[in-house]
């Protein structure tokens, strides 16, 4: 096996934002209905509608921020719709997502407490592609404003006194695309427009207002928007970019070849590119970083067949998406002087879930327990690496088969976590930690035989963190061997 050596720089500026462990619900498919959401009356134990098990699991996760109702989902969504007693709520049909019915029981409110449940931070996405600015406005008014006003009255009519300080605001989704198919000209004029009439009401922090940024590598996008876009009307840019097999985008959740797994671990690398490139624009029209890269949708995508997709967008999650989430995660600690929120695409039952559900039966997939395992790093202080990665080959190409980042957390405590995405090679990689007072570490490691590997209903536990041996520490240096198909975190004593 081969040799790495990690350079690890001590340093106290830098936080990584616990927002980069974001997440994402959509209406879309059984993520919401049937998914996170089963209904008050149901037998599954619920807190207002909202399963237990799934609470207790993103509680676990400490998620810091979810993004709502979309997604493409979101620039058709009228907010009022999912407003009031239940029964006078109208039905409509999810235009984007399979022309499916939703008699909006699951709105606003249901949004809101669920955030407030699980102590995360609510980020709403607002409609812009349909929507109207008036609309808009007052949906902040509603949910922010605290005084007598004719939105902050109907709220309390509706059953909430208190406001609920709303900090996060998406204007409109991927505008290039699903949001209005615009050019990155009209929607900056537009989202000056709508972002005029933001006002924070009893947000004592103010607003933070995410433009809908560039699709993948639409560099031009986001040098418009830099452009023409008035700083003060702006905080966050937001990325979109899936992990997928490419030449052909033919896939599958689990039934993939070592071809497929490697075109998609290309993708999610290129994440790294992708976040260098875009974050240098930004550089070039805000030297002072403050406006920041938000990827508030990441994760993988396949193609799954029509007899194995009970839902739009379901796939199951297996070794390959750990590899997807480790190596993701490890790019955004990296980045975080520029990189402040990042939402994996999506929480229960779609996409790259952290959690799938079967009536009453819900597991956690091997993507959950990567975010369990890197949790540590939320709001510790970046310590930034360097080191040439040995490289995985398949068929004459190759990509960087070590990803590595490491924090120091507020008791001074390391953390390290590394990645070996190589499907044969185990990689040794040794760290020079001699400027740090450490006297060893524990460690967990996320590891199977096969990528397809996967946890079912049946066999809940098949893959799940155990505890890591195979290192050693001396004198301040650490060695360890990551076996192919590796996420490991090591937290030091
Ligand atoms: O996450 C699924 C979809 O992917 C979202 O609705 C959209 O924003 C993106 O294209």
């Amino acid at each position: 096996s081969a040799q790495t050596k990690v350079d690890i720089e001590d340093q106290d500026s830098l936080l990584i934002n616990r927002n980069i462990y974001g997440h994402f619900a959509e209406h879309l498919g059984r993520s919401i209905y049937d998914g996170l959401y089963v209904g008050e009356a149901s037998d599954i134990p619920n807190t207002d509608g909202v399963r237990n098990d799934l609470i207790e699991a993103l509680k676990n996760l400490q998620i810091p921020i979810l993004r709502w109702p979309g997604g493409c989902f979101a620039d058709t969504y009228h907010w009022m719709d999912g407003i009031g007693p239940k029964e006078d709520r109208p039905t409509i049909v999810n235009q984007w997502w399979g022309g499916v019915t939703e008699d909006n029981s699951f709105g606003t409110h249901n949004f809101l407490n669920l955030c407030e449940e699980l102590g995360a931070e609510p980020y709403l996405a607002a409609n812009i592609g349909s929507g109207t600015v008036k609309e808009f406005a007052d949906w902040i008014q509603y949910v922010n404003h605290d005084g007598t006003s004719p939105m902050a009255d109907l709220r309390k009519e509706n059953g909430r006194e208190k406001s609920w300080g709303v900090k996060y605001w998406g204007v409109g989704n991927e505008m290039w695309g699903c949001g209005g198919n615009m050019t990155p000209e009209y929607y900056a004029n537009l989202y000056r427009q709508y972002a005029t009439f933001m006002t924070s009401w009893d947000n004592e922090t103010g607003l933070y207002r995410i433009a809908s940024g560039a699709n993948v590598d639409d560099y031009h996008w986001t040098e418009v928007l830099m452009r023409d876009v008035p700083h003060n009307l702006i905080e966050g840019v937001a990325l979109h970019s899936y992990s997928f097999v490419e030449w052909g985008n033919k896939g599958d959740a689990v039934d993939f070849n070592e071809a497929q797994y490697f075109s998609t671990m290309h993708t999610a690398l290129r994440m790294e590119e992708l976040v260098t490139k875009h974050s240098a624009i930004m550089d070039k029209y805000d030297p002072k970083g403050n406006i920041e890269l938000i990827v508030d949708e990441w994760g993988g995508w396949y193609d799954v067949q029509e007899d194995t997709n009970p839902g739009f967008l379901y796939q199951q999650n297996t070794m390959r998406d750990a590899m997807i989430a480790g190596v993701s995660l490890n790019i955004f600690n990296n980045h975080s002087k520029r990189v402040k929120m990042a939402n994996l695409a999506q929480t229960v039952n779609v996409l790259q879930a952290v959690a799938l559900t079967d009536g009453a039966k819900m597991l956690l997939t091997p993507t959950y327990h990567v975010m369990e395992m890197y949790k540590v790093h939320q709001d510790a202080k970046l310590l930034p690496v360097s080191f040439d990665s040995p490289q995985y080959s398949y068929e004459g190409e190759s990509l960087p088969a070590v990803s590595v980042s490491a924090s120091k957390d507020d008791k001074n405590v390391i953390h390290i976590s590394a990645v070996n995405i190589d499907s044969e090679k185990e990689n040794e990689v040794e760290f020079d930690l001699s400027g740090f007072d450490i006297d060893d570490f524990d460690a967990e490691i996320l590891v199977s035989d096969k990528l397809q590997d996967h946890n079912t209903f049946d066999i809940p536990e098949k893959i799940i963190p155990k505890q890591f041996k195979d290192f050693k520490f001396k004198r301040g240096n650490l060695k360890i061997t990551l076996p192919p198909f590796s996420v490991v975190v090591l937290e030091s004593k």
